[in-house]
């Protein structure tokens, strides 16, 4: 490990998320809505890093005490032979954390090769349970039962405390979520909500439609009495609530209403190469030429790059120093 670089607020890098295509087969409304990206809207396969460039990206990082992989797309599990990259990215000194988003379709049939890759954590987004609901939220492209099937393989699998993701959007599935909470409590697994964001450009936020974490967690205690509980790790992004009765924990993530930047040790790659310091940023900054230079290479421009970084989007949300050009979440997988 070289010595760790801090940004420009303190925070070292600690967590890379790693975008290995920017396709997906689902169309969120509130990530790629279908009437502004639509199927032909110019995802270039060709224009994707090799395996081979984003293992030396990923070599790169844990270079500099990046110790937490997250695998993200666009849909991850659309990618050719996911398993093999896998097996390369868990073999890197130093990444102890090796984890996946995904929207879950298509895992029913990738699990046990993940798994025996050396994949050990898996997320999968599920914003309802409700099957005409679910599709229409998926933008009349995904089946929850797929889902349900990609999970209960998941589990076969050898996956153990599966987290479960579920954007709330008032008055769309908020009243969904506690029928989630009652399906996944007792099983192992954790259902985390999330507070919707301002992310990307395609997705018409309005600020009415977030429901803040803190009365859905009043919604649920009301039914399933909660108590907070201590975060894993510094800088985890979803405060954590046990259920008082012995039936699991469910999280939230409230970027909206609670900020976390100051504990930020996130950096964001998409699938064509560009380094991204902020969910929120706008260009990025391509590290392509560099990947066929080698690890070190990647390590030292990696290093130069997070110095000079002071990204807070989430606390500056809303006044005049937050920058107005927002990367699209499909390009950096949330
Ligand atoms: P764990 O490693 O299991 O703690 O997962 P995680 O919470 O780091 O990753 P996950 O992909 O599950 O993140 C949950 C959601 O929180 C993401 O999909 C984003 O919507 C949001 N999120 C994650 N990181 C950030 C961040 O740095 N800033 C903001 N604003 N939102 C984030
Ligand atoms: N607000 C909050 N979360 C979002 N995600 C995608 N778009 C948004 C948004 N606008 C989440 C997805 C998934 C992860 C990749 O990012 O639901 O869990
Ligand atoms: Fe696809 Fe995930 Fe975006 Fe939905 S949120 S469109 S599943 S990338
Ligand atoms: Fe990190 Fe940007 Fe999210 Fe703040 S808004 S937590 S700086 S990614």
């Amino acid at each position: 490990v070289l010595s760790a670089p801090l940004d420009r607020l303190g925070r070292p890098l600690r967590d890379l998320r790693l975008s290995v295509i920017e396709a997906c087969n689902f169309r969120c409304g509130y990530c790629m809505p279908a009437d502004r990206v639509p199927d032909d809207y110019g995802f270039d396969a060709a224009g994707r890093m090799s395996f081979d460039e984003i293992e030396a990206l990923a070599r790169g990082a844990a270079r500099l005490g990046v110790s937490k992989l997250r695998i993200t797309g666009g849909e991850p599990l659309l990618r050719k032979d996911l398993a093999a990259l896998v097996a390369r990215l868990a073999s890197i000194d130093g990444i102890d954390d090796l984890a996946m988003t995904t929207n879950g379709a298509l895992l029913a049939r990738h699990a046990r090769a993940l798994h025996e890759a050396g994949l050990r954590r898996i997320t999968v987004s599920l914003d309802a349970l409700e099957p005409a609901l679910f599709r229409t939220l998926s933008g009349d492209r995904g089946e929850v039962a797929d889902v349900l099937a990609g999970i209960a393989a998941a589990e076969a699998a050898g996956f153990q405390r599966l987290k479960i993701n579920c954007v709330v959007q008032r008055g769309v599935n908020d009243e969904a979520a506690l029928a989630l909470v009652g399906h996944f409590r007792g099983t192992g697994h954790v259902v985390r909500f999330i507070e919707y964001m301002d992310v990307g450009t395609c997705n018409d936020w309005r600020r009415e439609r977030v429901v803040p974490s803190a009365e859905l967690r009043d919604r649920i205690h009301a039914r399933w009495p909660l108590q907070a509980l201590d975060a894993n790790y510094r800088g985890e992004v979803a405060q954590r609530h046990a259920f008082v009765d012995g039936g699991g924990e469910v999280g939230f993530v409230s970027s909206v209403t609670a900020p976390f930047c100051g504990d930020c040790h996130r950096a964001r790659v998409s699938a064509d190469g560009r380094l991204y310091t902020c969910l929120f940023s706008g260009d990025g900054i391509d590290l392509r030429p560099l990947l066929a230079q080698g690890e070190l290479a990647v390590a030292a421009r990696l290093a130069e790059l997070w110095k000079t970084r002071v990204d807070r989007y989430s606390e500056l949300r809303g006044s005049a120093q937050a920058s107005p050009r927002h990367v699209e979440m499909f390009l950096v997988g949330g």
